[in-house]
């Protein structure tokens, strides 16, 4: 086992993610030798500003440094997928953000290469790693909440509601042909699949797109940014802005999802109730260290994230003593955690999400996207390869 400050990563993009992944990593004592932007002056500005590591000359130049095992990819998603491949080439572990690429013709071959390669792949569902959810995770598996019936909720934003609000996922060529479902939906179906221990097999979905023009700005502009630019052009848009999706899960479970981008006052607002057949559990993201678990007949319980309450997997998710709030950032340490534990022992290991999770993902974005248009029910399309049985649950 390599100790893991002797562990030496790098990051790919520095916007709103890529400064995340760098400060998860800082935490844990990983060595992030430097960042990859769009440009070297770009990613050296973003350095000094947010005192980053150093910017590599190119993504090409942080392939060739000997000292990165690992390399995080967080450009764009139409980036994902050379940037994978590439770091697989160059014999180094990879952790990419979602959506692992831009069709499942890409995630499969991904998912094949890092299989091959003996290396270790994740991609950053970090939203398991909020040690409610993780104490979800253990308490549905052992049957804390009888047979699952029933999953529903939502996953909410606002920082697109209006024609000024731009960013590259509104244009497919970067972001992919869905947006919503893709940038955020995603998460939604992975963690209750990931919860439940059961995939989605079926799906029956209505996109809208309620602002069909919108003003871009002619410069760029970074990740929830809120200022508005002076100069912009008229663009169509084909991506939508909402989602709803009812979903059939393994062994009969039923759900109903809800995704906007543009829903006033909700800035980050994930929601989840898995109904049992004994007892419910739910849970907002906006107030993540709360986990309520409902009973038919004797009072319902709300449990404050403490590490003395929470069972064995939420406690290991878990940074600090109960009452001292955690949050998004720290997700990205419990995740990490999990992940470089498999690259310190040099191979794959379980417990985090893998290229066979984000492959999966877009087998289901893909059956969404194909049901909306088809206006009827879909059937999620899996080839029995032993690799996509090989998911973490
Ligand atoms: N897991 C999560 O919770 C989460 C949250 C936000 C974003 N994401 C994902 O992370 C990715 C980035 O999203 P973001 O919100 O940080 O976007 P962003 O626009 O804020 O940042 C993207 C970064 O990529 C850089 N970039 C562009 N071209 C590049 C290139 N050729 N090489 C290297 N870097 C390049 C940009 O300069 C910028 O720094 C997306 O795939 C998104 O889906 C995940």
């Amino acid at each position: 086992m390599k100790p893991i400050t002797e562990i030496g990563a790098a990051v790919v993009g520095t916007g709103f993610i890529g400064v995340v992944h760098v400060e998860a990593l800082r935490r844990l004592g990983v060595q992030v030798h430097g960042v990859v932007g769009s440009s070297r002056e770009r990613a050296a500005a973003r350095s000094n500003d947010l005192g980053l590591p150093p910017a590599y000359e190119s993504f090409q130049a942080m392939l060739a440094d000997t000292r990165v095992d690992v390399a995080h990819i967080t450009s764009p998603n139409f980036l994902h997928y050379e940037q994978a491949k590439a770091v697989l080439a160059a014999g180094k572990h990879v952790v990419c953000e979602k959506p692992l690429a831009m069709s499942s013709r890409q995630s499969g071959e991904l998912l094949e290469l890092a299989e091959r390669s003996g290396l270790v792949h994740a991609v950053n569902f970090n939203i398991r790693f909020y040690p409610t959810n993780q104490h979800v995770h253990g308490l549905v598996a052992e049957g804390g909440l009888g047979e699952v019936r029933l999953v529903s909720g939502h996953y909410l934003q606002d920082w697109l509601l209006l024609d000024t609000d731009w960013n590259w996922r509104l244009e497919p060529e970067l972001g992919g042909d869905l947006r919503a479902v893709a940038d955020i939906g995603s998460h939604w179906m992975d963690l209750t699949t990931f919860l439940t221990g059961r995939r989605i097999t079926a799906v029956m979905a209505d996109l809208a797109t309620f602002i069909k023009t919108r003003r871009q700005p002619t410069g760029p502009v970074e990740t929830f940014a809120t200022d508005h630019a002076a100069k912009t052009v008229a663009r169509e848009i084909h991506t939508e802005d909402c989602a709803t999706i009812l979903l059939r899960y393994e062994g009969g479970i039923r759900g109903a999802l809800t995704v906007s981008q543009v829903s006033p006052g909700r800035k980050n607002s994930l929601i989840f109730e898995i109904d049992g057949s004994s007892s419910a559990t739910g849970w907002n993201s906006e107030r993540p260290d709360e986990l309520w678990i409902g009973h038919r007949g004797r009072p319902n319980e709300l449990i404050l994230r403490d590490p003395a309450i929470l069972n064995a997997e939420g406690r290991k998710a878990a940074s600090l003593p109960g009452g001292h709030a955690e949050g998004f950032a720290d997700t990205f340490k419990g995740l990490y955690a999990a992940v470089y534990g498999a690259v310190a022992a040099g191979r794959p290991g379980d417990g985090y999400p893998t290229f066979a999770d984000g492959h999966d993902e877009m087998l289901v974005c893909e059956a969404v996207a194909r049901s909306a248009n088809e206006a009827q029910w879909v059937e999620v399309e899996r080839s029995a390869k032993p690799a996509e049985a090989r998911r973490t649950r």
